[in-house]
């Protein structure tokens, strides 16, 4: 085990810096902010959309492209408000709060040792001499709206607060229509909507966010192999991607913290700048959501093996992680400053196949033929991979801002280049420069976007 396990935080970049990473280059703004902002709601911008969407896409390589044994779907956010009286959600997705009657403000009764009163000097609630907490109330945390024209007690109907239940009341359509026997998977990435109570941190905790979840069903007697088999492969997936391993731990729930479904659940867990938290979880579910769907829509959701003569109702085991905190775990891990040649420089130090841009195309000089000559270099490569053409201020300058954004090679077009049609190539890690010829470099950028590839940090 590394010596990381020992420490409490990561150290060696704060949130805040995060943040103005993120929007100093166009990654993540805070959402309405023309308006002041609000809480725990952001807006993606060109690089931020372009790195969640690489997340996306390795999370469906994993799950689809790798796989035989796992289909895609894309289920509906508003769903039969029934679905959430069978999954338990309408009665028991809440969170215990305490509101403040003196300076309003409303609290996780489970976290008030973390919260701070609304009153100066900020004291713990409770503390100060005004404080005024009420009981505990438990406060349904699913974001409740209207379909149709009446807004009356039929109409209520709630953003889904996971992805999970979409894949389960849809089991019997998979099943039909992919001719698959257990185990097989079903996989869905999407939005999700929670009223969160205690937010902050960035975009680790927010009220809408996008969750990247599989339901692996399995005959009875082999969730228990099953749900071992997932963490091990979801931490290969974390690693593979560039996090470093002793930034990474597997946290088994104890009895007393495991939601209602589940028999066993883990916490794949990332040591950000506050501290140890979850990335993402996998739980074995049982058989609990397909008996409860059965149960209140009356459908038989079970699986025939027609070999064996055998029905039964397949177990569950689940990873469920989300976009955005990867996303974030990936900009935390990959955040990196160095002193080169006595400059100081920032450097996202992110896996290629992350990375929003995988070449930046730089005329040296804004003379001379080499925009034009760049330009050109720039359309060969931008059909084959991510690419970006830039021309204005200097070049130092510019290769900065590459390496802000995480941008792994720069290709420089200079004066040999007009001579001899070859480019320098320019690692973003090493910071070692090579000459290839124009001709060969798209063959390059792909065969280094397949190679293995670890932090540099590590
Ligand atoms: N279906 C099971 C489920 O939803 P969860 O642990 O509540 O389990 C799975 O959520 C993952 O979704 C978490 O590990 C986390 O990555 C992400 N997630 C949950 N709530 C979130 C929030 N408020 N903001 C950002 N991500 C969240």
């Amino acid at each position: 085990m590394s010596e990381t396990a020992d420490r409490e935080r990561n150290e060696e970049v704060t949130m805040d810096e995060i943040v103005a990473l993120c929007k100093r280059r166009g990654f993540i703004f805070p959402s309405s902010e023309i308006y002041g902002g609000l809480g725990s709601t952001y807006d993606y911008g060109h690089y931020g959309v372009l790195l969640k969407q690489n997340v996306k896409g390795e999370w469906w390589r994993a799950m689809l492209q790798e796989r035989d044994d796992i289909v895609a779907l894309d289920s509906a956010i508003l769903q039969h408000p029934r679905v959430w009286e069978a999954s338990g959600h309408l009665a028991g997705f809440t969170d215990p709060l305490i509101d403040c009657k003196s300076c309003k403000l409303r609290f996780r009764a489970d976290h008030l040792e973390d919260a701070s009163c609304g009153h100066k000097p900020s004291k713990r609630p409770g503390e100060g001499p005004d404080c005024e907490l009420t009981e505990a109330r438990r406060f349904n945390l699913m974001f409740e709206t209207h379909v149709g024209p009446v807004q009356d007690d039929a109409s209520v109907a709630y953003l889904r607060p996971e992805t999970a239940q979409g894949i389960f009341i849809n089991f019997k359509n998979v099943l039909q229509f992919a001719r698959r026997k257990p185990p097989f998977g079903i996989a869905q990435i999407g939005k999700s909507f929670r009223n969160e109570i205690t937010t902050g941190n960035f975009i680790f905790r927010t009220r809408e966010f996008e969750q990247m979840e599989m339901e692996y069903f399995v005959p009875p007697g082999e969730a228990a192999r099953f749900y071992e088999e997932w963490i091990g492969l979801r931490l290969d997936w974390y690693t593979a991607l560039g996090l470093r391993p002793g930034f990474l731990r597997v946290r088994p729930h104890d009895a007393d913290e495991l939601s209602h479904y589940s028999s066993g659940t883990s916490d794949i867990e990332y040591l950000f700048p506050i501290g140890w938290s979850e990335l993402e979880g996998i739980a074995n579910r049982g058989d609990f959501d397909l008996r409860q769907h059965a149960e209140y829509s009356g459908e038989k959701l079970e699986y025939f093996d027609q070999q064996s003569g055998e029905r039964y109702v397949p177990h569950v085991v689940e990873p469920a992680a989300g976009a955005d905190r990867a996303t974030l775990a990936f900009l935390v891990d990959a955040y990196d400053t160095e002193e080169v040649e006595g400059r100081q420089r920032t450097v996202l130090r992110l896996h290629p196949r992350l990375a929003p841009i995988k070449v930046a195309v730089l005329p040296l000089v804004s003379k001379e033929g080499m925009p034009e000559k760049a330009r050109e270099v720039f359309e060969s490569l931008r059909h084959r991979v991510w690419a970006e053409y830039d021309e204005g201020g200097s070049i130092g300058k510019r290769y900065r801002r590459q390496d802000e954004i995480g941008t792994p090679w720069g290709v420089t077009v200079d004066g040999q280049t007009m001579e001899d049609d070859t480019v320098t190539l320019r690692d973003r890690d090493s910071l070692e420069q090579i000459r290839v010829p124009i001709a060969g470099l798209a063959e390059e950028l792909a065969e280094r976007l397949e190679r293995p590839w670890q932090s540099p940090k590590r």
